[in-house]
C-alpha cells in the first residue's frame, strides 16, 4: 500500500514546468476516432487517466504507439467496434468522451452507464438531450447506453441548460460530421474545449466560437489525421502556485508550460488574497505569501474560479487571517476535502455548498485520505507547510492527473516520498 509522506517547513525553490492538461488530452484521445488512420499527440500527460482512454481506445480496435514518454501515434484506422466497456468506464468517467466520435464516424455507440463518482451523481442527461436533437436514438439496458444514429446525424440548434464541459465537447465531436450546421448555446468556454476545436479544424472540421458561449459547426463529410501538442495543465500549474505562495523560499518559484490566461480568474483572486504572481515567459513566478487575507469565493464555469482549484484555495484560505467563504456551484460532493484539513487543525465548518473557514496560524501533520484527484494534490500542499510528518493514503487518485508530482516537489525542494507501508487490514 503506497501512501505519500511530507516532513513539512522546507522551503520551495526553483522551476517547475506543468504536463499538458489532463482534461484536454482525454478529448483529445477520444477525438482521434474521428479521423482514420494516424494521429500525433504531443505534450501528452503521463498519468493513470490517460492509460485508461488509451485501453478504452484499444479496445475498440486502435493501436496505440508509445513514441515518447509524451507522444502518442494513435491510429484509428482498425477501429471496428463502437463501445465502451464498463470496465473501463468506472475506472474512469471521462471514457464518455467517445460517444459523441463513435456517433460522428459510426452513427452509433454502445457506452457503459457513467454513475456517480466521488464529486457526486453526475449525471450525463445533457449530453444526451443534445445528441437527440441531432438525431440520435437512446435506450438503455444492462447498464449500458445504446446510441443510434440510423437516419445519420442532422445539425440543429442546441441550448444547454448549463454550460456543461462533457457535454459541450460530446455535442462538438458529433456535430463535426452532422449534415448542415449546428450552434451549441450556453456552450462550455474551458481552454481545454478551445483545444479540441483548434484540433478538430486541423482535422478539416468547420468550428466557429469554441472559448464562447455560441459555437457553430458546419458538419464535414470526413476528418483526416493531424499532428495537435496539448495544451498546457492551467490546474496543475494553479496547484504549484499554490505549493509557492505557501512554501517558497524568499525569490519565490517559476511555473511554466502553460499559458497564465488560462488561469486569469484564479490569479485575481489569490491577489486579493495577498500572493503575488507575475508572468513570465510561458509561465508565472509566484512569490511566498506573508500575510493571507481572507477571500469570498465561488466556483463557476470557465472564465469563473475553477471549481479543480477549490481544495486548493480552501488550503490557503485555511491560513489566513481572518473569515473566509467558499461556494462550489458545480459538484455537490466536492468538500470531502475539508473533512481531511480538519484533521490537520483547520477550522472549517460546512453548509450545504458554502464553506465557512476561520484560518488558523498553522496546520499539524497528521494521517489524511486523499478524498479525490485536486483534494488529495491540496493534502500534499497541506503537508508541506504543516508542522511535523503528513502521510496521504489512496494516492491513486492523485496519480489520475499529476505527473511525477512527488519527484516535482522533490526537485524544488520539498521532503516528500513515495512509501509503501503495510496494510492494516492484513497481518
Ligand atoms: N451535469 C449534469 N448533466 C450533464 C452534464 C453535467 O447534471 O449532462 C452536471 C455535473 O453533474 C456537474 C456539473 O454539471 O455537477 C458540471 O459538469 P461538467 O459536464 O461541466 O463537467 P465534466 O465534463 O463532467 C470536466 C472535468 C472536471 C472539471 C469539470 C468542470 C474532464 C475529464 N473533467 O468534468 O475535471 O471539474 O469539467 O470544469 O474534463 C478534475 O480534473 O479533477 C475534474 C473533476
Amino acid at each position: 500500500m503506497d501512501i505519500i509522506r511530507v516532513k513539512g517547513g522546507h522551503r520551495l525553490h526553483g522551476s517547475v514546468q506543468v504536463a499538458g492538461a489532463k482534461n484536454s488530452a482525454l478529448k483529445l484521445m477520444a477525438a482521434t476516432l474521428l479521423a482514420p488512420g494516424a494521429t500525433t499527440l504531443t505534450n501528452v500527460p503521463n498519468i493513470s487517466d490517460v492509460h485508461v482512454m488509451g485501453k478504452v481506445l484499444k479496445y475498440m480496435g486502435a493501436s496505440i504507439d508509445v513514441i515518447d514518454e509524451h507522444t502518442l501515434l494513435i491510429d484509428t484506422s482498425a477501429v471496428s467496434m463502437w463501445e465502451a466497456p464498463y470496465e473501463l468506464v468506472a475506472q474512469m468517467r471521462a471514457s464518455t468522451a467517445v460517444m459523441g466520435p463513435l456517433l460522428g464516424r459510426f452513427g452509433k455507440a454502445k457506452i457503459a452507464m457513467p454513475g456517480g463518482c466521488n464529486l457526486g451523481a453526475r449525471k450525463i442527461d445533457m449530453h444526451i438531450l443534445g445528441l437527440e436533437a441531432l438525431g440520435v436514438h437512446f435506450d438503455t439496458d444492462h447498464g449500458y447506453i445504446y446510441a443510434d444514429a440510423a437516419e445519420g446525424l442532422v445539425g440543429t440548434d442546441v441550448s444547454l441548460e448549463f454550460a456543461s464541459v462533457g457535454a459541450t465537447e460530446n455535442l462538438i465531436m458529433a456535430a463535426v460530421r452532422a449534415q448542415g450546421c449546428t450552434t451549441i448555446d450556453n456552450a462550455a468556454r474551458e481552454p481545454e474545449i478551445v483545444d479540441l476545436a483548434c484540433m478538430l479544424n486541423k482535422m478539416g472540421a468547420k468550428i466557429e466560437g469554441a472559448g464562447t458561449p455560441v459555437i457553430k459547426i458546419e458538419g464535414v463529410a470526413e476528418l483526416h489525421p493531424v499532428e495537435h501538442q496539448v495544451v498546457g495543465d492551467r490546474i496543475e500549474a494553479g496547484t504549484f502556485v499554490v505549493a509557492g505562495a505557501l512554501m517558497a523560499g524568499a525569490e519565490g518559484i517559476e511555473v511554466t508550460g502553460f499559458n497564465p490566461l488560462h488561469l486569469d480568474m484564479v490569479i485575481k483572486r489569490f491577489a486579493s488574497m495577498g500572493i503575488e504572481c507575475e508572468r513570465i515567459a510561458g509561465g508565472i513566478h509566484v512569490r511566498p505569501v506573508e500575510h493571507i487575507k481572507p477571500i469570498d469565493i465561488q466556483t463557476l464555469p470557465f472564465p469563473g474560479f475553477p471549481t479543480d482549484m477549490q481544495p486548493q484555495a480552501m488550503l490557503v484560505s485555511a491560513l489566513a487571517d481572518g473569515n473566509s467563504i467558499i461556494t462550489e456551484n458545480i459538484f455537490e460532493n466536492r468538500f470531502m476535502f475539508a473533512s481531511e484539513l480538519v484533521r490537520m487543525g483547520a477550522d472549517i465548518h460546512i453548509e450545504g455548498h458554502h464553506a465557512m473557514i476561520h484560518g488558523v496560524r498553522s496546520l499539524s501533520g497528521a494521517q489524511v485520505v486523499s478524498p479525490d484527484l485536486r483534494g488529495g494534490a491540496a493534502l500534499v500542499l497541506a503537508g508541506l507547510c504543516a508542522e511535523g510528518t503528513t502521510e496521504v493514503s489512496a494516492i491513486h487518485h492523485i496519480a489520475r492527473g499529476y505527473e511525477r508530482f512527488v519527484e516535482k516537489l522533490v526537485a524544488l525542494g520539498a521532503q516528500v516520498a513515495y512509501v509503501t507501508v503495510p496494510d492494516p487490514n492484513f497481518d
